[in-house]
């Protein structure tokens, strides 16, 4: 250990600055647990669902077989129109019994109308094919729209305890309450997937609250692995050993700081996959990509260490 050799400072940095782009790179803009309703409607699940800025909040009751749902999302223009549906016998736009909201032009407040959307070029409204009832709307501050209602789930699609839901935002309504199309590009035509009614029931279901905790601990382990960890067994090599004194405590330090960095670094990596694999069609793409880059460096260079102690030629040039 001479206290000449260059400290490992590079690659502290850029782990650091790694690190630093992670927390900076959204992991998630909103989720639907912090959403908040003005009448204090509580609901048991919540899902940020995967695209156009859509969440849903669910509750369901197998024993009446009644979903109540909140919908939040925002219109592609102001003045436009959100749909939620469930298509009982297909997936996608065709065939779906939808819920739109928008707000009236001429009254101004949030209204909720069913259409039945039988195929792409007959968009007609009028009454479900199965029964809806306490249906609201209303204009949230951001916004955004939220529409509430219950629906009584038919037979078929309640035993097989899974529903296709599809959702949409448009740009506007004309004054006769006619729908003008959404755009028939990227997302909006991504929109739709299984609500699975099960999980409505059970409080252990990745629902908001759950997902926001594992997110923070996601985000906890992390940040003292290389927030603060990291930099510190970096900072001990090199200010501490120019001590004479220090040696060898701070190469156990060091080593220390490290090791239990990188050991917290791959518990908070695992929860990030975990959280990953729990949304499937969301994907932050940058944060992830940071987030593999990072510890496959983080990996490299633990291995480093272990193979310049274990060696006895000084392949880094230091301890
Ligand atoms: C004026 C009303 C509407 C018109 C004219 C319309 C028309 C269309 C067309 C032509 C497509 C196919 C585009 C393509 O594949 O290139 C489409 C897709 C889609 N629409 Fe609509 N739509 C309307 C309202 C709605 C509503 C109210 C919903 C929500 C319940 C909705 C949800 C969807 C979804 C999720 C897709 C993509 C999946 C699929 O192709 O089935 N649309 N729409
Ligand atoms: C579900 O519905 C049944 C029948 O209406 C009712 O007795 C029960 O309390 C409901 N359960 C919940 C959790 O609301
Ligand atoms: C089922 O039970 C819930 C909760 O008790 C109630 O709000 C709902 O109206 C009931 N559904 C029907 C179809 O009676
Ligand atoms: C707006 O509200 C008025 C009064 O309730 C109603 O007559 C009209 O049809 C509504 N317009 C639309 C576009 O739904």
């Amino acid at each position: 250990m001479t206290p000449s050799s260059p400290p490992p400072l590079p690659s502290a940095v850029f782990i650091c600055i790694s690190f630093l782009a992670l927390v900076i790179s959204p992991s998630a803009a909103l989720t639907c647990s912090s959403q908040k309703f003005t009448e204090n409607q509580v609901y048991s699940n919540c899902l940020d669902l995967p695209y156009l800025s859509s969440y849903l909040h669910f509750s369901y009751n197998s024993s009446n077989t009644t979903l109540s749902i909140a919908f939040i999302a925002t219109p592609s223009k102001s003045g436009g129109w959100i749909a939620w549906a469930i298509n009982p016998k297909a997936t996608g736009m065709a065939g779906s019994q939808s819920l739109v909201g928008y707000k009236n032009s001429t009254t101004g407040s949030a209204q909720v109308h069913t259409f039945d959307v039988s195929s792409y070029s007959s968009i007609v409204a009028k009454d479900l094919s199965f029964e809806v009832w306490d249906k609201t709307a209303e204009s949230r501050s951001d916004g955004s729209l939220a529409i509430f209602a219950k629906i009584k789930v038919p037979a078929d699609l309640a035993a097989s305890g899974k529903i296709n839901q599809v959702w949409q935002v448009g740009p506007s309504v004309g004054t006769d309450g006619r729908l003008v199309p959404h755009v028939y590009a990227g997302n909006n035509l991504q929109s739709k997937g299984t609500l699975d009614l099960k999980s409505g029931q059970s409080s252990t279901s990745s629902g908001g609250d759950d997902r926001l905790k594992k997110k923070n601990i996601h985000g906890i382990l992390n940040a003292v692995s290389w927030g603060i960890l990291f930099p510190l067994g970096a900072m001990i090599a090199r200010y501490i050993r120019t001590f004479e004194s220090a040696d060898p405590a701070w190469f156990y330090l060091h080593a220390f700081c490290q090791v239990s960095a990188y050991a917290i670094g791959v518990a908070g990596w695992g929860t990030g996959l975990k959280l990953g694999s729990e949304s499937p069609g969301i994907t932050y793409s940058t944060h992830r990509n940071i987030g593999i880059a990072l510890f496959v460096l983080a990996t490299v260079q633990v291995f480093l260490q272990l193979l310049n102690l274990s060696c006895p030629f000084n392949i880094l040039g230091h301890s």
